[in-house]
């Protein structure tokens, strides 16, 4: 499965010309240029829309993803008739629905719901004559930083939702955990240079920087303790 906000015409071909499983379009330009290659290569594309719920997940401003402003997926209101379009164009097979609301969340509600207008969706599309055999959830569930103090529900409370929302529909469930395998999976190991006093704290200086974690500083991600030889400190 591929999906990207920011999919390039090569991209696309490679991802055609290699059996892709589905392509999540994000956008009209994007479905009109990849029923233009695939039609080209002869190969129609199995593709999702990715859609905008606009869901309000409680997260950082700039991992919610599935608010109306953000620049995910294509507008709520806009997908019966982009599904109509999709289902017309000879290069496209349409598959599926796919959904992405942000990611450390860690809250069933906002999942919960933008699941259960997914299922809505499913069966709207379906009403209009045509077969949805997908859905794509995404990924967002999030994980302890230990300092935030989150308790994020466990994957099998989240498989409860998705049990609940659209578990009934029977489409292929497809998920794009990313955080929740990846954030216990390694640690970045760093040296401390200087501990130097400043006026209000004590700053640690190490030699590890923006160009090795850019994280934190971009999107205030909390950084973890840990625990240095002389004294436990914050890296950031
Ligand atoms: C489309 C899409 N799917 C899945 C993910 C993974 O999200 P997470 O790491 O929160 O599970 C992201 C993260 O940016 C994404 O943009």
């Amino acid at each position: 499965m591929f999906s990207g906000v920011g999919k390039t015409a090569e991209e696309l071909t490679l991802a055609l010309e290699n059996g892709v499983g589905q392509i999540n379009v994000e956008s009209e330009p994007e479905l009109n240029r990849l029923n233009g290659i695939a039609t080209k290569l002869g190969k129609p594309a199995p593709v999702a829309l990715r859609v905008n719920p606009d869901i309000h997940a409680a997260t950082h401003d700039k991992i919610a993803t599935g608010r109306k402003e953000d620049k995910f997926g294509v507008a709520w209101e806009d997908a019966p008739r982009l599904y109509k379009a999709a289902h017309d164009m000879t290069g496209i097979d349409v598959r599926g629905v796919a959904v992405h609301i942000g990611s450390q969340i860690t809250d069933l509600a906002p999942f919960e719901a933008a699941f259960s207008k997914v299922a809505g969706l499913v069966n709207e599309i379906r009403d209009t004559g045509i077969d949805i055999r997908t859905v794509d959830l995404g990924g967002g569930l999030g994980v302890s930083y230990k300092r935030d103090n989150a308790t994020p529900p466990s994957p099998a409370e989240y498989g409860e939702v998705v049990k609940r929302t659209v578990g009934d529909l029977g489409c292929k469930v497809m998920f794009e955990p990313g955080r929740v395998i990846a954030a216990n999976a390694g640690i970045l190991v760093t040296k401390v240079i200087y501990v130097k006093p400043g006026e209000t704290k004590e700053f640690v200086i190490v030699d590890a920087a923006m160009n090795d974690l850019i994280r934190p500083a971009m999107y205030d991600a909390p950084p973890r303790r840990f625990t240095g030889h002389r004294r436990r400190c914050w890296l950031s």
